[in-house]
């Protein structure tokens, strides 16, 4: 099996060329400007860019335990339509990733159910240790705060023993939050806690990694340890406090929507950021009645940074490195977020000139919400090819 894309301009070597692309047998074979090539099948990218396939480091599939808000079904055609080829999904389901053989049976569900390939974090409690051993995962999440379900350390010692006995090259990823219902006191001690994560990481020497930064200090704090990654999730950068006033409990989120003020300075922080990460927590409107926080976000998530560079706030090549490059590289990814001989055969072509409008009732996602609705967008994922196969073109799934 091969196949052409033709006449796009491709991220290719770090910027956008006019090049063609033939991917054989899965991996990316050649790479040239008018490839004289026959393939077996032929994409015309014409006025479109060509992008290795999105990576989303930070997803909630919701499989096995809560397939009522998502599954790997649902989840994998929302990631594809999103525009990612790769997604990682999170331990925090009612019954938590933290053993070797629920590990096992998440990578056994998500490679029957889902399109898009699926990587995942490995949970940590007061006590796993012989399973994180036993399961040897690429990376570790810890929880230092209240998330949805109870996954959480409870003991301070914990964290300085998780870190002593993780591998020093793989990330460990962290849930940095605070409680505290006051917003000034809540991103005050969310700091403290990212502080004293990152400083104890110093001493141990291990790399970490913060989820979804919620303020420019939660950035320059944690970057102020070097082997500390940063994510930031597209709802920080769109949307503030204010906003919770007209979306009631469809605006409660784990860190909250922080002040109009503060998201504007987080536009400014983009550039220290390491990646985009969606943070896709769908819950059922009956769930969020109910205080479940969480947005969905894989199916806006590449509009919405697309946005900001039909703004001029982010550059173009900006894009595709928080969006595939770095997530692939943070997480020791092989052969993915780039284009590049060699390379696994994912691409995600988007028609830039393309304005839409979000539309949770259209979306894959069983979250049929979506705290954008209606928002207008230009820019959106038109072609997805994974591993060599069309899974998705003109805007449709091929199956
Ligand atoms: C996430 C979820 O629902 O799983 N919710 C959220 O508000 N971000 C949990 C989390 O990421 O901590
Ligand atoms: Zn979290
Ligand atoms: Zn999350």
């Amino acid at each position: 099996m091969s196949l052409l894309i033709r006449g796009g301009k491709a991220f290719i070597g770090g910027k956008f060329v006019e090049k063609d692309i033939l991917i054989e047998n899965g991996i990316i074979s050649k790479i040239g400007p008018s490839l004289d090539t026959k393939a077996d099948e032929t994409l015309h990218a014409d006025n479109f860019l060509v992008l290795p396939g999105l990576i989303d480091p930070h997803v909630h599939m919701r499989e096995p335990g809560a397939t009522y808000k998502e599954d790997f079904y649902t989840g994998g055609r929302a990631a594809i339509a999103g525009g990612f080829t790769t997604v990682m999904d999170m331990p925090n389901n009612p019954v938590p990733t933290i053993t070797k053989e629920r590990l096992e049976e998440k990578i056994g569900l998500a490679k029957q159910k889902s399109l898009c390939d699926v990587l995942f974090h490995f949970g940590t409690t007061d006590n796993n240790f012989d399973e994180i051993k036993k399961a040897d995962p690429q990376s570790l999440k810890i929880y230092l705060g209240k998330t949805t379900g109870d996954l959480m350390l409870h003991n301070p010692a914990s964290l300085e023993m998780h870190y002593k006995n993780f591998p020093k090259n793989r990330p460990i990823v962290l849930h940095c939050g605070s409680s505290d219902p006051d917003p000034q006191e809540n991103m005050r001690k969310t700091i403290g806690v990212i502080k004293n994560a990152a400083s104890l990481a110093k001493k141990t020497k291990n790399k970490i990694h913060l989820a979804h930064a919620s303020t420019k200090n939660d950035i320059t704090v944690a970057k102020n340890y070097a082997k500390c990654t940063v994510e930031v999730a597209p709802h920080y950068l769109f949307l503030s406090s204010e906003n919770v006033e007209k979306l009631g409990v469809f605006g409660k989120v784990y860190p909250p929507l922080r002040p109009e003020q503060k998201r504007i300075m987080m536009l400014s922080a983009l550039e220290l950021v390491d990646c985009i990460a969606t943070d896709h927590a769908p819950h059922t409107p009956e769930d969020k009645e109910n205080g479940a926080a969480g947005f969905p976000g894989l199916e806006t998530s590449f509009g919405l940074i697309f946005d900001l560079c039909n703004n001029g706030i982010l550059d173009k090549i900006r894009l595709v490195q928080l969006m595939s490059e770095n997530p692939a590289k943070i997480f020791g990814i092989n052969n993915k977020g780039m284009i590049k001989t060699g390379y696994m055969g994912d691409i995600t072509i988007v028609d830039p000139k393309k304005e839409w409008v979000v539309d949770a009732l259209e979306m894959h996602s069983k979250c049929k919400w979506s705290p954008f609705q209606g928002k207008r967008l230009k820019g959106k994922v038109h072609t997805v090819v994974k591993g060599g196969n069309v899974l998705y073109r003109e805007y449709e799934f091929v199956n």
